[in-house]
């Protein structure tokens, strides 16, 4: 390739050996090079704080990318910077359950502590930044820091650590889970050592490897089907029948992926499953790649997900030193690798195709399918990917068999399911419950007061009203109230909290995230968020609330993603239960 490098910019002796030393690390595996250039980028960053010039022509170098893709790739993510900018970064979370929990005093605190919002502070050594749901939603107001160097840091904190301004980080002081009886997926949760095989051995783990074995790739597959188990991860497809399909595909590899990009606003029950039970997941994923016949598997995790990367890193090594991953796994006969991926800030990359393409070192746009994954996923080769809660359930369905997973639930929606609860509740945090639980009992369980609302389903999801809580959480329930299940998001919202703003918020999340590759969400996403503030404002044309009902259905029609397709969903929703602009539009 004729690389085209930038005029007069070398990397420092620092950026290249951080740069070189991602690149050539023997765990990357992959077709090609390009395929390192985000892990490049990264490694850039976490070094010195951005990607200079300098970086890039190293990296075009190594990689042999030209400049300007690499230049392309790294201002698609927002935790990737190509400005000169200091080496710690406090990310806050400003999104709807924080903004319900204080996010704003905490933002006023830190600006009158380090100056404005994105401006170096005034000795130059840090910079804090507002940012989309961090995962943290049931430790609200949440925020990130990460601290470049020779030894880069990152990690959540509590807002009391923030602002002491970068002392310590504090653990969270409440239970993740604040249920105590009828668990099955999170039965280890906060009772097991999330850093020892030992302890999983001891609590029953691995024991649904081997009954994989045991039965073989088509059993498994068999009982997966039987189990009726749907993907958690918001587009409710049967995973058996994904499977199936990927299984008998001749292309070769296969591939599994992992997807725990995490990124819908109040969900956090991927990063709970891999910070608390690492194992399970692993164990999962072997248990995925060998039904669909895969030769490797990926494991890509949400960039601002710091300690559940490093659980999962640091479970795939030890099950490598066990013999759990790698060759011959168990005398088995069967290989299989997991590596992990970070992602840097970017809600689309949890869109499948968006992510196969981040892996692959091109800017995070999903693609027109057909193809489907199964067919032509990532690196264009057969391809199962799933959500981990979805794969986690596979722990439930082998030991006792897919028809006995089957029996609990209702109707289609079998197995149990995580709500992430957050907002206006006593007990914030991780919940499992049948499917078929009303929404009244969840919330009873995590205690209400003065209810008005609930957002079911995330910021794709929709809002219902106090009136509707007897409604079944089920698939096909909560569509019976206009709403979905999506990634299990059930925030509550009591009288005082502001709708509009709240709405206005959302509607900022999809403009910012759209990847813009097509014109009804590119341009749809802005003029949505344009007609709200007008509402909000006062300053609307008569049949303003008209328009923004236009715009949702062109969205809804024409947009190439779910991205596009859902980005009015929770805001058509508040308008017309609620009311909310009622008087403006
Ligand atoms: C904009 C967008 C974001 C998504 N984010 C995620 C995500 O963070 N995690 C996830 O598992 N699925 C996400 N999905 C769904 C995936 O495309 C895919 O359906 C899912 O990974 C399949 O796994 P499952 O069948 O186990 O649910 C997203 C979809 C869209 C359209
Ligand atoms: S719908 Fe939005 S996010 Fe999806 S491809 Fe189109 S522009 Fe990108
Ligand atoms: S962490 Fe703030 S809304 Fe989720």
């Amino acid at each position: 390739v004729d690389l085209h490098l930038i005029p007069g910019a070398a990397a420092s002796e620092e950026e290249r050996r951080a740069i070189d030393a991602a690149v050539d690390s023997p765990e990357r595996r992959g077709p090609g090079r390009r395929h390192m250039l985000l892990p490049a980028l990264q490694a850039a960053q976490a070094r010195v704080g951005w990607i200079s010039p300098g970086a890039i022509n190293h990296i075009a170098r190594r990689l042999d990318v030209p400049p300007a893709e690499a230049y392309g790739v790294a201002t698609f993510y927002a935790m990737l910077s190509v400005e000169p900018r200091p080496g710690r970064i406090v990310h806050v979370c400003d999104d709807i359950a924080c903004r319900t929990r204080g996010a704003e005093s905490l933002c006023a605190a830190l600006s009158a502590r380090l100056g404005p919002e994105g401006r170096p502070s005034k000795d130059g050594r840090c910079l804090w930044m507002r940012s989309p749901c961090l995962g943290q939603c049931e430790r609200a107001p949440a925020a990130l820091v990460q601290v470049a160097g020779s030894e880069p840091f990152e990690a959540s904190l509590a807002p009391a650590a923030v602002e002491s301004m970068l002392g310590a980080p504090s653990p969270p002081s409440h239970a993740l889970v604040p249920q105590t009886d009828g668990l099955r997926l999170l039965r280890r949760v906060g009772r097991v050592d999330p850093t020892s095989l030992e302890a999983y051995r001891a609590s029953g783990g691995t024991a649904s490897l081997r009954r994989a074995f045991a039965l073989g790739p088509e059993g498994v597959v068999r009982e997966v089907v039987a189990s009726k188990l749907v993907g958690r991860g918001g587009a409710a497809f049967p995973t058996g029948r994904k499977w199936e399909a990927v299984a008998r595909e001749p292309a070769r590899p296969h591939y599994f992926v992992l997807n725990a990009d995490e990124s819908e606003p109040g969900t956090f029950k991927d990063r709970v499953l891999m910070e608390e039970d690492p194992f399970a997941v692993i164990e999962a994923t072997t248990i995925a790649g060998y039904a669909t016949g895969s030769e490797r598997g990926y494991a890509y995790v949400r960039g601002e997900y710091p300690l559940a990367a490093e659980r999962l890193e640091q479970a795939i090594r030890r099950c490598r030193d066990a013999g759990l991953l790698g060759d011959d796994i168990l005398g088995s006969g069967f290989s299989f690798d997991v590596e992990l991926r970070r992602g840097a800030g970017a809600y689309i990359c949890g869109e499948e195709t968006a992510l196969f393409n981040s892996i692959e070192g091109l800017r995070g746009e999903p693609r027109q399918k057909p193809p489907f994954p199964v067919q032509a996923g990532l690196f264009g080769k057969p391809t199962a990917i799933n959500n981990v809660e979805t794969i986690v359930n596979l722990l439930e369905i082998l030991p006792a068999g897919g028809a006995a997973f089957a029996s609990v639930g209702s109707g289609t929606s079998t197995g149990t399911k995580l709500f992430c609860v957050s907002g206006a509740v006593r007990r914030p945090g991780l919940y499992e419950v049948p499917f078929g639980t009303t929404l009244r009992a969840l919330l009873d369980q995590a205690g209400t007061d003065r209810l008005r609302a609930v957002l079911l389903g995330g910021a794709a999801g929709a809002f219902v009203t106090p009136a509707e809580l007897d409604v079944p959480l089920t698939f096909e329930g909560v569509r019976a109230v206009g709403a979905t299940i999506g990634s299990g998001v059930v925030m509550a919202f009591d009288d005082r909290a502001d709708l509009g703003d709240l709405l206005l918020r959302i509607a900022a999340f999809f403009r910012d995230e759209s990847c813009g590759q097509c014109v009804p969400c590119r341009v749809g996403t802005v003029r949505q968020e344009e007609a709200l503030r007008r509402l909000a404002a006062g300053t609307s044309s008569p049949g303003e609330l008209g328009l923004v009902g236009e715009i949702g259905q062109a969205m809804r029609d024409a947009s190439i993603c779910g991205l596009g397709q859902t980005a009015s969903s929770a805001v058509e929703s508040a308008l017309r239960k609620f009311r909310v602009f009622a008087n403006h539009g």
